[in-house]
């Protein structure tokens, strides 16, 4: 039974935004197994849907038939995590349009606005703070999520620090529909490079330059892992390198391939070329769009 004070809202649409990492450096793995980062995360405008509605008890349906909708889905996890002990319960809809294994942070974003909208659904009024800590059971990206959009983070990605967006507005996203286990990715990274001290390849990038200035100095360090386990995401990195003449990167533990542009036009204009010859989905992407959260439709 709800407690007496507690009144469901009407149901709630939310927008839980993909991320990019920008720049991603891979130190040694730690006692605990994960590896210590340090990466410049933004927030990219791909956005996966979540509807909330009251129920009795915690349910998820899901556009995306291969998704689970149990426990194992971090949606499912963060309610669980937040229910207060009074049968408040949450019937939630996720439409998803973030690939599943991009690298794009598809559901950590989930969970986190999961967590964000069940703090207003269930009118808990937690504090940041504690929404940052269960965010952190969750998983390394989860954090990121609650505070965005263009972040430092290190720790194993949970240790969180706003920094100043880039100077150019979108990126060009290349998703070639490979599903990439981070596991693994950073399991070959240790196998490759067994001795390499910590953060061996240098410093993170940050800051507000275009898109020209900013690209050559990025880099993933799960890159050489990733290409390794699959040697066709390092020819269609070469291959639209040569069709874009800019550098190409990937985000997170890929799959998808991404690079930046100053403007609209710039990024629609590639998207065109670059679809056409390689044949893959693309998307043009605004870096760091505006909160689409706790939109109530
Ligand atoms: O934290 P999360 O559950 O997303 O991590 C998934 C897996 O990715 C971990 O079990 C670990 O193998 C790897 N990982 C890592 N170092 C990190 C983040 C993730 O080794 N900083």
């Amino acid at each position: 039974m709800s407690s007496p004070a507690y009144r469901p809202l009407p149901p709630a649409t939310y927008f839980a935004p993909a991320k990019l990492n920008l720049d991603l450096r891979v130190g040694a793995p730690r006692a605990d197994g994960f590896h210590p980062i340090r990466s410049w995360f933004v927030t990219v405008g791909l956005f996966d849907r979540l509807d909330f509605s009251p129920a009795d008890d915690i349910r998820l349906t899901c556009s995306d038939p291969t998704i689970p909708v149990d426990g194992r889905n971090l949606v499912v996890r963060a309610a669980e995590a937040l229910r207060p002990g009074d049968g408040r319960g949450v019937l939630i809809h996720l439409e998803k349009s973030i690939p599943a294994g991009g690298g794009l942070g598809g559901g950590s974003s989930d969970a986190a606005t999961t967590l964000l909208a069940l703090n207003e659904f269930w009118k808990l009024g937690l504090p940041i703070d504690r929404l940052h800590d269960i965010a952190a059971t969750l998983g390394s990206d989860v954090p990121f999520f609650l505070h965005g959009p263009s972040s430092l983070c290190e720790g194993r990605g949970d240790v969180v620090t706003p920094v100043p967006p880039p100077g150019c507005g979108q990126a060009l996203l290349v998703l070639p529909g490979l599903h990439m286990p981070t596991p693994a990715v950073f399991k070959r990274l240790d196998e490759l490079r067994p001795t390499v001290p910590d953060f061996a390849h240098g410093t993170v990038v940050v800051g507000g330059a275009g898109a020209l200035a900013l690209l050559p100095g990025l880099s993933n360090d799960l890159e050489t892992p990733a290409f390794d386990l699959r040697p066709e995401l390092a020819e269609l990195r070469q291959e639209i390198e040569g069709i874009v003449a800019r550098p190409v990167r990937m985000s997170g533990s890929g799959s998808t391939l991404f690079t930046l542009y100053d403007t609209d036009a710039e990024a629609q204009a590639a998207q065109t070329v670059v679809t056409q010859k390689t044949g893959m989905r693309c998307v043009v992407a605004g870096i760091c769009p505006g909160p689409r959260h706790g939109s109530l439709q």
